[in-house]
């Protein structure tokens, strides 16, 4: 080896240690996964801390996609889908928002691949972004990977569970900022923008040219007192399709697709070409045979979703009314999405708390934390389960809590 070589392979030069960018490196890693790792040797965990359903994929999905199989869907397929699901899609979002064509339709690979692609889209480094939180934290740390800065809106707790001070989210949408990322129906709080408020806040970021990028995954898991199946207010509802709007959404909530990873994103015409530069250059497609299903999925699947919504409405009031007969333990009523997110005694140090949950009761919780420091105090459970287990939770923590002298 000459030295030269010798001189490169030590790092030598300059280039310090192998690391990844600063940004990367300053990504928060997830409490979730924290807390579930600290259950790893615990016999008997029952989750509640992942967003997903204990429900398998309904059959007629999972038939499709094998029939899908069986025919040889098994190549690559146009950057932005494949034809039927962006037509189908179209169609179901044009039946619950207004006239939305297949040339606003970009299918992508669930969810998180869609908030990236968004801001992808949009947002580079040194620009400003804006979030309402608690919140996911993907949302909050995607941007950050692109190197732009977040700057948080936090709901405030009280009588009336999580609400948003308008004015405050309104004062920091300042001229300049590039973008709001908006998660209505909430994860974790339940929390669902009302229409009035979605319509102050599109005037305001029509006026400063500010894009909306508006994560409406949880838009069906609805219980306003609407007729059945009436999705959240959305932004699609308000916005020309040719705004600064652009609407992310998935199949993971409303059909138990979770492991699918299959997605799409509502957004001006105007992007779509750059749109699929960017799908090419991060995923290519989604996959050809889990598309074909989406497509029965949309097609056939609005019954199971109106019975699933009701299922998950009498889950979240069985564990709201168990959790309320627990002393010290505050919890409210959301609106929407699958979680309740309430306060708990001892819970000052959330992700302490639910470690110690995991460990000691078995019961797997997801530490308010993980959501932002507004979340301190907190803990979310994921509902979405048949009433027995979810009393057999409640059976732990409440052990738990009397084991600990606070209930
Ligand atoms: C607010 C929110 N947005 C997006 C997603 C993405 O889900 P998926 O990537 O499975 O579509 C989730 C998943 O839990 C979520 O809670």
């Amino acid at each position: 080896m000459s030295e030269s070589e010798g001189a490169v392979v030590s790092g030598a030069h300059g280039f310090g240690a192998p690391n990844a960018r600063d940004a990367v490196r300053a990504l928060r890693p997830s409490q979730i996964r924290e807390v579930a790792n600290a259950g790893f040797g615990v016999a008997d965990v029952l989750p509640f801390w992942f967003g997903e359903s204990d429900r398998v994929t309904p059959q007629f999905v999972r038939d499709a996609a094998s029939r899908a199989l069986a025919d040889g869907a098994t190549f690559y397929t146009h950057n932005l889908g494949i034809a039927p699901l962006r037509d189908s899609l179209s169609r179901y979002v044009s039946a619950l928002h207004g006239a939305t064509t297949r040339e606003h339709i970009a299918v992508t690979s669930a969810g998180v691949n869609a908030l990236m692609l968004a801001a992808q889209l949009v947002v580079g480094a040194g620009d400003r972004v804006v979030a309402v939180t608690p919140l996911w934290p993907n949302l909050v740390e995607i941007p950050k990977i692109l190197g732009a800065s977040v700057d948080t809106v936090a709901l405030s707790y009280g009588s009336n569970g999580w609400t948003l001070d308008l004015e405050r989210l309104l004062a920091a949408l300042t001229p300049g900022t590039r973008m709001l990322m908006i998660n209505s129906p909430n994860n974790p709080t339940g929390w669902t923008m009302t229409r009035d408020q979605q319509r102050i806040v599109l005037e305001h970021c029509r006026r400063l040219g500010i894009w909306i990028v508006a994560d409406e995954v949880y838009e069906r898991l609805y219980y306003g007192d609407g007729a059945p199946g009436q999705p959240a207010p959305s932004f699609l509802d308000l916005a020309a399709r040719d705004e600064r709007v652009i609407a992310v959404n998935s199949f993971s909530k409303a059909w138990l697709m979770t492991g699918w990873r299959l997605g799409w994103i509502v957004a001006p015409t105007q992007l779509m070409d750059d749109l699929g530069k960017l799908v090419e250059y991060n995923t290519s497609c989604a996959p050809s045979f889990v598309q074909q299903a989406g497509v029965v999925a949309v097609e056939e699947g609005e019954r199971f979703t109106q019975a699933l919504v009701a299922d998950l409405r009498a889950s979240r009031d069985h564990l709201v009314k168990a959790l309320q007969s627990i002393e010290g333990v505050d919890v409210r009523v959301p609106d929407g999405a699958m979680y309740l997110f309430f306060a708990l005694p001892g819970a000052q140090d959330s992700l302490e708390l639910c470690k110690s949950l995991v460990r000691e009761a078995g019961l797997g919780l997801a530490p308010g934390s993980a959501f932002g420091p507004e979340g301190e105090g907190f803990v979310r459970w994921c509902y979405a389960c048949d009433p027995a287990r979810l009393d057999a939770g409640v059976e732990r923590l409440q052990r738990f809590l009397a084991a600990r002298g606070v209930a």
